[in-house]
């Protein structure tokens, strides 16, 4: 089957600045974690569809706004996290929970702003949603509600399983030569694990990648409805989470004595349904599996050990051939402290480092071979749940609407 992903949509500027203005403007992205904010005047800054943002905790209520001062345009807050208040470094104008100045230090004698310039002064504000642990953001002012864009069953198990996630969290970035889309290709193709990762992934968790028919099927024809309610619609297919590979022989650490394990089989209504098009892992092993939640467009989530420690990986769209990989490690909640803490962080981001770095080479390569005339790839039936977001993407970037 012949792939509808024209080389220029992994190379042209034009096409990214489409996505980003079709697609990473429109939807709900992630901004975070809310265990980071906690605490009046906690922070955070993102780059999030190319626009600085900075989530703050005002008296324990978040709040999200362009993190650029309205007076000469400096960062409000520079750190990635950190504790203080709303506060410009360059004049020190104050900012407050509205995203007003409520403080200019001599306003009156040196800015001397007429009445309706200084009531216009009001920093860009994103809506924002909170599920479970998980903060997400939308670049538009008036979003389409969440439920469209991710099912009700893929929220509440993001809202169970990342209400499971400890407060301590180790982050990393990985600045990457390759097209965001390629890495979430990567991330629905099961069937590159055993190649790709012989010796890191595939011999800790059995991945099953099957065809599914009717699937593979439909991603031949093209889409009847093109509305955006539709295409809203459509993209609900593109998330999913659950088990996705077996773990024959879970290991045991030291460390697993400390935490309270996620368990999949608690989860209050959950559903079973097999992660993509994977072979279902049998209920009983529900528990003891390789767990992957994918959020289209670019977030991915994955607890590697049945539930005692997770990832997020939050895939940033810098240029065409540029995407940053951020990684965010951390455990389940700790049920109390233990000294070596950071160093269990380390080691899995050690680990982690071996089985990302073995997609990033291939990616790279898969990008550095592309050029405009380069050939159309084939897929096979296993890949339809790459080739639906295909279809729904080539729609989208070669219609006028985003979603
Ligand atoms: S640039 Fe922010 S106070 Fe001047
Ligand atoms: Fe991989």
């Amino acid at each position: 089957m012949l792939s509808r992903m024209h080389p220029r949509y992994y190379l042209s500027a034009d096409t990214f600045e489409q996505e980003q203005k079709k697609i990473f403007r429109k939807v709900w992205l992630f901004a975070g974690l809310k265990t980071l904010l906690s605490q009046h005047n906690n922070f955070i800054t993102r780059k999030i569809a190319g626009i600085p943002v900075v989530v703050q905790n005002f008296n324990g209520e978040l709040r999200a706004f362009e993190n650029v001062c309205l007076h000469r345009s400096a960062p409000l807050q520079s750190a990635f996290t950190g504790c203080r208040p709303l506060v410009c470094p360059y004049h020190a104008w104050k900012y407050g929970s509205d995203g007003t100045p409520d403080k200019i230090p001599h306003c009156e004698s040196l800015y001397q702003f007429d009445a309706d310039e200084r009531a216009s002064l009001k920093l860009r504000e994103f809506p924002l949603r909170i599920v479970g642990n998980i903060l997400l953001i939308n670049m538009d002012a008036n979003p389409f509600p969440l439920e469209e864009q991710f099912s009700s069953a893929f929220l509440s198990l993001l809202e169970d399983s990342s209400n499971a996630y400890d407060t301590e969290v180790m982050v990393t970035t990985w600045h990457c030569k390759f097209n965001w889309k390629l890495i979430y290709e990567n991330l629905r193709d099961a069937n590159h694990v055993a190649f790709i990762h012989p010796k890191s992934l595939a011999p800790a968790a059995s991945f099953k990648p099957v065809v599914n028919h009717q699937a593979a099927a439909e991603s031949c024809n093209a889409m009847s409805d093109t509305s955006p309610e539709a295409m809203r619609k459509e993209m609900r297919r593109f998330s999913y989470g659950g088990p996705e590979g077996k773990i024959d022989e879970l290991k045991s650490f030291g460390w697993h004595d400390f935490v309270k394990r996620w368990r999949f089989s608690e989860v209050p209504g959950k559903t079973t349904q097999s992660v993509g098009h994977n072979q279902a892992v049998a209920e009983e092993s529900q528990d003891d599996a390789y767990f992957n939640w994918l959020a289209f467009p670019n977030l991915h989530i994955a607890s590697g050990d049945g539930g005692h420690s997770f990832v997020i990986e939050h895939h940033i769209p810098v240029s065409p051939e540029r995407t940053d990989l951020e990684i965010w490690r951390f455990t389940a909640r700790k049920t109390r402290r233990y000294q070596w803490s950071s160093q269990v962080l380390l080691s899995g981001m050690h680990h982690g480092k071996l089985i990302v770095g073995e997609d990033v080479d291939i990616l790279e390569k898969v990008q550095s071979a592309l050029h405009l005339e380069a050939p159309m790839p084939h897929q096979g039936a296993y890949e339809s749940t790459n080739r639906l977001i295909e279809r729904w993407y080539s729609t989208i970037m070669e219609t006028e609407d985003g979603v």
